[in-house]
């Protein structure tokens, strides 16, 4: 039986992936570790827990010494390294965090892998990154492979940081990796500090929605299960070495993508239209805040026969219906360590 460790299983797109690969491989012990920071969640995970094929380990890629233990423990055959700080705000009030699990939590994996791999063939060490690493766009051309690193904030500098360290470990000592940096992902069990579940908490709650600067930027959104597609095909696929660029091809600037929404909610709510809209608030911008992220997805629909299966239109829908349907989940996950952090650090939204 074949083993893979996925790191941050319990978040956003780890539980997509984690779902996806459960199910389509039955016969592949997937062993899910997570720290459960404030964005892992378990109940992400419920409906796939009990399976045979699925085990959890609470643990922080921090720990060099139990990481190096728990590759003693099993044959891990391949590793899918999502586990990360992942959200800019926090990393601009709070950097450290984001050096030490982003780039230091990576180096340990990168070592343990070194050292449990030697002399072994068929293994490989999957990076899950982000577009961010390449810097801000002006309002034309796409992202490619080959656009030289830029990265303007403490997250995607640490982003930035662990791709190259993966890449070196490639070219140095020759450990099987491949990469992908993806553009903005949406969609069921995104944590609501990001800007469209925030948006609909906000909206259920008649709460204003924060919309920075003038809402100008502009983001790549791409629904969270095509991202776990895509993941699933290039750690079976990719060529060793190679990365990715995964995206919708599928932008929207924030204020437009903001008022869509608010349509979509006063309908589903039942609510007098032009209702939502009201919430609007524009508040201070981000600092160094990015202007656009657009991704070039030409090499992994050329080589690997990716594209996204879903439409903005559809995806948008299933993510509003989800977090409607799943009013306990945003209690659970607003409450407790995330509420007291944002009081701190913003006062009451
Ligand atoms: P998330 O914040 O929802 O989840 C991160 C998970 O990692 C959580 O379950 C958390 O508990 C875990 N974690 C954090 N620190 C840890 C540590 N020190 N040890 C063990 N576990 C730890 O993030 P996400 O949005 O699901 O992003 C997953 C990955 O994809 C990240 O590497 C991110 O950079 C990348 N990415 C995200 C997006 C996006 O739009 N969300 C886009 C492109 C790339
Ligand atoms: P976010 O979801 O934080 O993703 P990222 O910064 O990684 O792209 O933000 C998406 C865009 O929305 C970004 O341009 C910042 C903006 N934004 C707001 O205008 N208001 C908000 O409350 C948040 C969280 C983001």
């Amino acid at each position: 039986m074949k083993t893979i460790l996925i790191t941050g299983g319990a978040g956003f797109i780890g539980s997509h992936v984690i779902r996806r690969m459960i199910t389509n491989s039955p016969d592949t012990r997937i062993l899910n570790l997570d720290q459960l920071t404030y964005a892992g969640n378990l109940e992400n995970l419920k409906d796939i827990e009990a399976s045979p094929n699925y085990h959890f380990i609470r643990e922080n890629i921090l720990n060099a010494a139990f990481l190096e233990k728990l590759f003693n423990d099993y044959e891990i055959d391949g590793v899918i390294h999502l586990a990360a700080e992942s959200h800019v705000d926090r990393s601009i009030a709070d950097p450290m965090a984001f050096i030490n699990t982003n780039i230091v939590g990576t180096v340990n994996l990168l070592n343990t892998c070194r050292g449990a791999w030697k002399d072994k063939n068929d293994k490989l060490f999957y990076h899950i990154s982000t577009d961010e690493v390449y810097g801000s766009l002006g309002s034309e051309g796409l992202f490619t492979e080959e656009t030289a690193y830029d990265p303007r904030s403490p997250y995607s500098a640490s982003k930035a940081s662990s791709d190259h360290l993966v890449r070196a470990y490639h070219h140095t000592y020759g450990l099987p990796v491949v990469l992908s940096n993806c553009s903005n992902n949406y969609g069921p069990n995104q944590f609501p500090e990001k800007l469209i579940p925030l948006a609909i908490n906000n909206i259920i709650h008649m709460k204003p929605i924060p919309v920075y600067g003038k809402g100008d930027n502009i983001r790549d959104w791409l629904y969270v299960e095509d991202h776990a597609a895509a993941i699933e095909l290039i750690f079976r696929e990719g060529a060793e070495g190679r990365t990715y660029n995964i995206g919708g091809l599928n932008e929207w600037k924030n204020i437009d993508l903001i008022r869509l929404l608010c349509r979509i909610m006063d309908e589903k709510l039942e609510r007098v239209p032009g209702t939502s809209e009201k919430l609007i608030t524009f508040v201070k911008d981000r600092a160094g805040h990015d202007l656009r992220y657009a991704i070039d997805s030409t090499r992994i629909e050329a080589e690997l026969n990716w594209k996204p299966s879903v439409t903005f239109e559809q995806g948008l829908a299933h993510t509003v219906e989800w977090y409607l349907h799943n009013r306990e989940w945003m209690e659970h996950v607003t409450s407790g360590a995330y509420q007291s952090y944002y009081t701190t650090q913003y006062g009451e939204r």
